[in-house]
């Protein structure tokens, strides 16, 4: 069906979205993650698309299948991630959905690392880049650029600290408390974190709240949302 314009309130914008985990090779065999099944970033680019944005969606290793009619770069680590995510701007808007490992192993092993009687290795991290706080303050940087905090303790402080800290818009805060059962799920509580303040969300699935979401990008933006 052909949607008019006023259900298409991004026409005309790009967006870009990162999702899934990141991977960070120890080895040929290993590498470190986070937990993320990708969901909710995966139904925010096609929310986003729905909305009539341009999307491109940088997608760590998930097994979901890429949303159609969205550009889909597949990475593996947070360095690739964050090299898609700048080589896709300019952009009107980013959300970063991301689990990005937050270290990476400092010298990656070509070779298979075997187990030894000396014993466990020991293994040296190096800081990955913070792909939401570079591009939070990017010559390029997007109008409006939005990331996730999840926490299981001091949910609103984090987000608020990092809505600072990264340059970011907004902030959607969502509870990981192992209490509630979002890990993996398909809901999400979400709090979204501005300058202004906190809206509370209600109990959504993940493609009612990237919805919801896609709908408080076009308000902010000033474009007609449908009612
Ligand atoms: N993020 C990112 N690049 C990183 C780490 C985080 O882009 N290297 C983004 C995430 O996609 C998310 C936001 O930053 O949108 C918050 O991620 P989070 O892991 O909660 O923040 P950190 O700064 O890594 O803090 P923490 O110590 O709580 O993990
Ligand atoms: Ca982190």
């Amino acid at each position: 069906a052909i949607l008019s314009p006023k259900e298409r309130p991004l026409a005309g914008l790009s967006a870009v979205v990162t999702s899934g985990p990141t991977h960070e090779p120890i080895d040929p065999v290993r590498y470190i993650a986070n937990r993320s099944s990708g969901r909710q970033g995966h139904a925010i680019a096609a929310a986003l698309r729905d909305a009539g944005a341009d999307v491109t969606l940088v997608s760590g290793p998930v097994t979901l299948p890429d949303p159609q009619g969205v550009s889909v770069r597949h990475v593996e680590t947070a360095a690739e991630m964050l090299s898609a995510v700048e080589a896709s701007l300019p952009a009107d808007i980013a959300v970063f959905v991301a689990a990005v490992a937050d270290w990476r192993v400092a010298a990656e092993s070509l070779r298979k690392i075997k187990k030894t009687a000396e014993g466990p290795p020991s293994l040296a991290l190096a800081e990955n880049p913070d792909i939401l706080a570079t591009i939070g303050h990017h010559a390029k940087r997007p109008g409006l650029v939005v990331g996730f905090a999840a926490e299981t303790d001091d949910l609103l402080a984090n987000a608020r600290n990092k809505l600072e800290r990264k340059g970011a818009d907004a902030i959607l805060a969502n509870d990981v408390s192992p209490e509630g059962g979002v890990m993996g799920g398909s809901d999400n509580t979400i709090r979204l974190v501005t300058a202004d303040g906190v809206e509370e969300w209600p109990k959504l699935a993940k493609d009612a709240a990237a919805g919801r979401l896609a709908g408080w990008i076009a308000a902010r933006l000033g474009r007609s949302v449908r009612k």
